[in-house]
C-alpha cells in the first residue's frame, strides 16, 4: 500500500471516530473515541496518541481541542482521570435510550474515573508546541500539566525513588499482562475467569479503600511500578522540563531533577544485571517480576540509561533471540512464555501484537540508526492495515484482526512515518 493510501485511511479512521460536544449548556469537548463501538469515551493515553496522529496529519487545531478537552476536568489538586465519561456512562444503545430521559439526566453527568494511564500529556503538547509554534496554547497548558505531574509524584511516589506505582493493572494501559498475574495472585498458564475474579477484586478493594492511596499502599494488595509507566512518565518530565525551559519558567529545574532520578531508578530498582532486562517490580520490597513482554525494552529510548546497558538489553532479547521475532512483530508476550495466547481473547496483552510497542521502540531503532530493523516495524503495521484494518490487536503469525473495530491505534504509523522523513532529511 502505498504511503499515501496510509495518510487517508488513518484520517479516515480518526476523523470517523472523532466527536464534539453539542449538547446546549453542556460541558465542552472534542476527542477521538479510541474505538466508535467499544471505547466511545475520552481515554487519556489514546488522546496522547490521536493527537501525534493529528499533528503528522497536519492537525493541529484538532490536537490542541483533543489536549484541552483532557485537561477540561482536572481537579483543583491536579488529577486528571484516565478515562473521561463525557455524558455518557456506558457504550451503546442502552446508554443512547437513558441519556433521552430528562428526569435522568443528572445521572449521566459527565465524570472522571478514579485511575490513572501512562503520563503522555507533557510530550503531546510538546508535539503539538513544536508544530504549530503556538505560545498562547502553551501558556494555556503549561500550569495544568505541572498540577498534574506535582499530582503523580505526591500520590503515587510511595517510597521516595521517583518512581510511580500503579494500583490496578488497568493503569497501565496494558491490562491483563501477565507480568501481573503473579501480583493478584493467579498461577495458571492460560487466562481464564479466576484471574478475572483476582483483577476485579483488586478495583473492588480500591473502591472499597475509597482511592484512598496511603491506605491502599499500607494494604499492599496490589503495587506494582510498571516499566513501561515509569519510562513514558521518565520522558514526560524530560518533555515537560524542556517546555518549561522554553517559557522562561523556573520549574523546569524541579522536572529535570526529577526525570534524572526517575531513570536512574529505572536502573536501580529494575534493571535485572543476569538476565539484561527490565522488570516490573512489585509490593513494598520491589520484587522483579522476570516475565519478557516488551516493556523490558522500553527504558532503551531514555537518554540518560547507560549505552551499555541499553545494548546488551537490545542485543539479548531483540537482536539475537526468538522471543519477539514473530512475522507481524512484536507480540505483547515473549512466543516462549506459558501465558502466550496469539489469538483472540478478552484477557488482551497475552500475546498478540499491539501497534504501540512498536511505535515505542521505532523511536529507539531510528534514533540509534537500525534503519532496517525501524522500517520492519513500520512496514510490518503496513501491511496489517493492508490485510486486516485498523484493529485493536493483530495474530503476530498470521496478522488477523483482533478485537474493537475501527480502532485507531495503527494510525500511529503516519507518526512513525513522519519521524522517518525527518531523520532522513538530518541525514542529508
Ligand atoms: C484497552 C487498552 C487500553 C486503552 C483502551 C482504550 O482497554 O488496554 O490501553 O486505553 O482499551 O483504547
Amino acid at each position: 500500500m502505498k504511503n499515501e493510501e496510509i495518510f487517508e485511511k488513518t484520517r479516515k479512521v480518526i476523523f470517523e471516530n472523532m466527536i464534539k460536544s453539542e449538547r446546549e449548556g453542556g460541558k465542552k469537548f472534542h476527542y477521538t473515541k479510541p474505538s466508535p463501538s467499544r471505547y466511545p469515551f475520552q481515554f487519556f493515553w489514546d488522546t496522547c496518541f490521536h493527537v501525534f496522529i493529528l499533528n503528522a496529519l497536519g492537525e493541529h487545531t484538532m490536537a490542541k481541542e483533543h489536549l484541552i478537552s483532557l485537561f477540561a476536568m482536572q481537579k483543583e489538586d491536579g488529577f486528571v482521570g484516565h478515562m473521561i465519561y463525557w455524558d455518557r456512562l456506558m457504550p451503546g444503545r442502552l446508554a443512547d435510550f437513558f441519556q433521552s430521559k430528562p428526569r435522568l439526566k443528572n445521572f449521566f453527568q459527565s465524570h472522571m474515573s478514579a485511575l490513572v494511564q501512562p503520563p503522555m500529556a507533557a510530550q503531546a503538547v510538546a508535539g503539538v508546541y513544536e508544530a504549530s509554534g503556538d505560545e498562547q496554547f502553551l501558556k494555556q497548558m503549561l500550569p495544568k500539566l505541572k498540577e498534574y505531574y506535582r499530582w503523580l509524584a505526591k500520590n503515587r511516589d510511595f517510597n521516595g525513588d521517583g518512581l510511580l506505582t500503579i494500583i490496578s493493572p488497568f493503569e497501565s494501559g496494558m491490562d491483563w499482562k501477565p507480568t501481573y498475574d503473579p501480583v493478584v495472585g493467579f498461577s495458571g498458564k492460560k487466562a481464564n475467569w479466576r484471574l478475572f475474579l483476582k483483577v476485579v477484586n483488586v478495583d473492588f478493594r480500591n473502591y472499597l479503600n475509597n482511592y484512598n492511596f496511603k491506605k491502599i499502599y499500607q494494604k499492599g494488595y496490589f503495587l506494582v511500578k510498571d516499566v513501561g509507566f515509569n519510562t513514558i512518565y521518565a520522558q514526560n518530565l524530560k518533555a515537560l522540563a524542556g517546555l518549561c525551559k522554553d517559557m522562561e519558567d523556573p520549574a523546569g529545574e524541579e522536572f529535570g531533577k526529577l526525570a534524572d532520578r526517575v531513570s536512574k531508578s529505572i536502573v536501580d530498582v529494575m534493571y535485572d544485571k543476569e538476565t539484561c532486562a527490565f522488570y516490573d517490580v512489585h509490593g513494598k520490597e520491589d520484587i522483579k517480576i522476570k516475565i519478557l513482554t516488551p516493556t523490558v525494552f522500553y527504558p532503551v529510548v531514555l537518554k540518560n540509561i547507560p549505552e551499555e546497558i541499553a545494548k546488551k538489553v537490545m542485543d539479548t532479547h531483540f537482536f539475537n533471540s526468538r522471543a519477539f521475532a514473530t512475522p507481524y512483530p512484536l507480540p505483547c508476550v515473549a512466543q516462549s512464555h506459558s501465558s502466550f495466547n496469539p489469538g483472540e481473547s478478552m484477557y488482551i496483552w497475552r500475546g498478540p501484537t499491539w501497534i504501540v510497542n512498536n511505535w515505542f521502540l521505532h523511536q529507539f531503532l531510528m534514533e540509534k540508526g537500525y534503519r532496517e530493523e525501524s522500517r520492519k516495524l513500520i512496514d510490518s503495521i503496513k501491511q496489517l492495515i493492508e490485510k486486516s484494518g485498523f484493529r485493536e490487536y493483530y495474530n503476530p503469525f498470521t496478522g488477523e484482526g483482533y478485537g474493537a473495530k475501527d480502532f485507531t491505534w495503527a494510525g500511529l504509523v503516519v507518526d512513525m512515518m513522519k519521524m522517518e522523513e525527518k531523520e532522513e532529511e538530518k541525514l542529508i
